[in-house]
């Protein structure tokens, strides 16, 4: 038996039992010749204590361990001595009297400490086997690991059931790039591998599962960020014979049975719900963070007559004008203030109007536009007062919520609203539009995904080719400002499906050459369905209170979608190449994925 207990085990009660403890050295001490060990392993630590005078051969050998090194220690458990207990630790009252020490393996010096913070990523990935023995990272593939059950228990009772998916399959367009495998047995040809099991799920309807799930990985080839990785996971859920409210309150239960499981907290049992169109007009984002005030007013009537040009102007061309009160921040510094400005350009704005209001006045270099009558409306409907900073924008609402949404986000970062805050808000945000122009295609795209229905009221608008502002049974559920799940209910129907196709210029060739299957399945007895899809990483990393979805995978990718520990993605060579028919155009040398200096050797 390597051991007794775990390094989390020991308590006051078992004082003067024997024990024997395995796991890593997470630091030595040297007190006089009497050495102390903290000894860790994936439940914690405990104190070991050789002394020369009780066990002479154990504490000789002792001096020779170093962080990392893993041992086997069996001894007594004693009381610590007084004064010398750590109230942080759950076996902090203890220590275990080594008197017998078995070195299992040496460990070379680590690059980096285990028992400390460390900044350098790259690091960190490149020995993600060390960076995941430190404790934080223990604790949050372990609450990993409880999400997914708490998942499969609650659907499991709920009568769905889990059915993989192949990896291997085809392009299916969920509007990211694809990762493609060329085919060895059928040169020329190209596997794609799903970015969702999204027609796999609709099959299985249409193949009478009624209730279907997986725990599922996707993969898109798209640009990353802290809450984007190329392959990620997502908890996918279809269904049969639904409407939506059923979609919303399995997922609702769900998220219940999640957050009682992983974190012990009862979260509500029914989320509020906002159409995309007020989530838009009030928080201009599709996402919105409700945790936080400043919601954007319309001065639409306000300043239909104003003398201010750029207002008035863009109402005249049937654009918006907005506003944010960011309450309390006029002290903001005229760097942050260029920041907002080039934010607003960024994203398309033609400036970045504000008012500071201090010492009773209004500072700002539009304020001599507005009439006295203008100046008390525009107090009453933003609720100013001293000290608040006011900021505006006008142009297309597009535009204008857009730019206010992300400007709102910024201003709360900077004003630390969210320090500290621990609230949990959920939300639904349903009615999302069906398909949106896209300028750089020339055409319209889904803007969720090509299956999803149109709401009934709108689906002649879809017929009749009247595509702007056609509204989808579409709902995404948002907590704290990030989408953690999408989903819809489908077209079921062969015909409207291809009128679906069709808005979106797929001609009926492309039509039977690209979704060719599930058309056809369509016209066998499809039954209704809906389904959603959630984030899992993303559900993880807010139940874990991390930023970045990194810190919840085991293995994750860096920004340039690079494993710097096992350095893929990595070259192939000729032979392999010849074999799948696949001929490199690429005509510089291999992207390092390995950076030029080795970080282990620089920090
Ligand atoms: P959607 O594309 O909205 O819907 O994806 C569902 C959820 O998956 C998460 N997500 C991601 N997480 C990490 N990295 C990524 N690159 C990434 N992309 C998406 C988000 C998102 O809300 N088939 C549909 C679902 C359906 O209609 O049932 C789909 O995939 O949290
Ligand atoms: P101007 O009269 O162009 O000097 O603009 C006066 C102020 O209004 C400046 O602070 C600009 O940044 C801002 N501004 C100009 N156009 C817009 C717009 N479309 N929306 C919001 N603010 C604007």
């Amino acid at each position: 038996m390597y051991r007794t207990h775990h390094c989390n085990q020991l308590r006051e009660s078992d004082i003067d039992q024997s024990a024997t403890l395995t796991g890593w050295v997470d630091s030595a001490r040297d007190h006089g010749g009497v050495i102390f060990i903290d000894l860790r392993d994936r439940e914690g630590l405990t104190q070991v204590v050789f002394r020369p005078e009780e066990n002479p051969d154990a504490a000789a050998a002792s001096h020779h361990l170093r962080e990392e090194d893993v041992i086997q220690v069996s001894g007594r458990v004693a009381r610590r001595i007084t004064g010398t207990d750590n109230d942080k630790l759950p076996t902090g009252r203890i220590e275990l009297v080594a008197a017998k020490l078995d070195i299992l393996n040496k460990a070379d010096v680590p690059p980096f400490r285990i028992d400390r913070e460390l900044s350098n990523e790259d690091l960190r990935m490149r020995h993600r086997y060390l960076d995941l023995r430190r404790p934080r990272m223990a604790r949050n593939l372990a609450l990993r690991h409880r999400a997914a059950k708490a998942v499969r228990d609650f659907l499991d009772q709920e009568k769905f059931l889990e059915i993989e998916t192949p990896i291997l399959s085809k392009s299916t367009p969920e509007g990211a790039r694809d990762f493609l495998v060329p085919s060895r047995l059928n040169p020329g040809r190209f596997y794609a591998l799903p970015q969702a099991p999204q027609q796999y799920k609709q099959l299985l309807m249409v193949a009478g599962v009624e209730r279907y799930f997986q725990i599922a990985r996707c993969f898109r080839d798209e640009d990353l960020r802290a809450d984007r990785q190329p392959e990620f996971t997502q908890i996918d859920i279809e269904a049969s014979f639904v409407k939506r409210d059923d979609i919303l309150a399995l997922t609702e239960g769900m998220l219940a049975n999640v957050f009682q499981e992983t974190l012990g907290v009862t979260i509500p049992n029914k989320f509020d719900r906002i159409t995309w169109r007020e989530a838009m007009d009030r928080f201009g984002s599709d996402k919105p963070d409700r945790r936080f005030g400043s919601e954007l007013v319309d001065l639409g009537d306000l300043f239909k007559s104003s003398s201010f040009k750029v207002f008035a102007g863009a109402l005249e061309t049937g654009g918006c004008v907005k506003a944010i009160n960011a309450k309390g921040f006029a002290g903001v510094t005229t760097g942050q203030i260029n920041a907002l400005t080039d934010m607003a350009r960024l994203h398309g704005a033609k400036g970045l109007a504000f008012i500071k209001v201090e010492d009773g006045q209004w500072k700002s270099p539009i304020v001599k536009f507005f009439s006295e009558e203008e100046k008390a409306e525009l107090t009453r409907l933003l609720g100013i007062e001293e000290g608040d900073l006011i900021l505006f924008g006008a142009d297309t609402w597009e535009t204008v919520t857009n730019v206010l949404g992300r400007i709102r986000l910024q201003v709360a970062e900077y004003m630390n609203l969210l320090e500290g805050n621990s609230d949990l808000d959920f939300l639904w945000v349903t009615e999302f539009p069906l398909l949106e122009f896209s300028p750089e295609e020339g055409r319209w795209v889904a803007v969720h995904h090509p299956f999803t229905r149109p709401i009934a009221e709108d689906e002649a608008k879809l017929r009749e080719g009247h595509f702007h502002g056609i509204r989808a049974e579409a709902y995404d559920v948002v907590l704290n400002g990030h989408e953690i799940g999408g989903g819809s209910i489908r077209i079921h129907e062969q015909e409207l499906q291809q009128v679906m196709f069709g808005a979106l210029g797929i001609s009926p060739e492309e039509q039977s050459e690209m979704f060719g299957h599930i058309l056809d399945a369509f016209r066998f007895g499809a039954p209704p369905h809906g389904g959603i899809a959630l984030g899992f990483d993303r559900l993880v990393m807010l139940l874990a209170g991390e930023e970045s979805i990194r810190e919840v995978i085991a293995f994750p990718k860096n920004n340039k979608g690079a494993d710097l520990m096992s350095h893929s993605p990595a070259n192939a060579t000729f032979k392999q190449l010849r074999e799948l028919y696949v001929k490199s155009t690429w005509k510089g040398k291999p992207a390092a994925t390995v950076p030029a200096t080795d970080p282990a050797t620089t920090e």
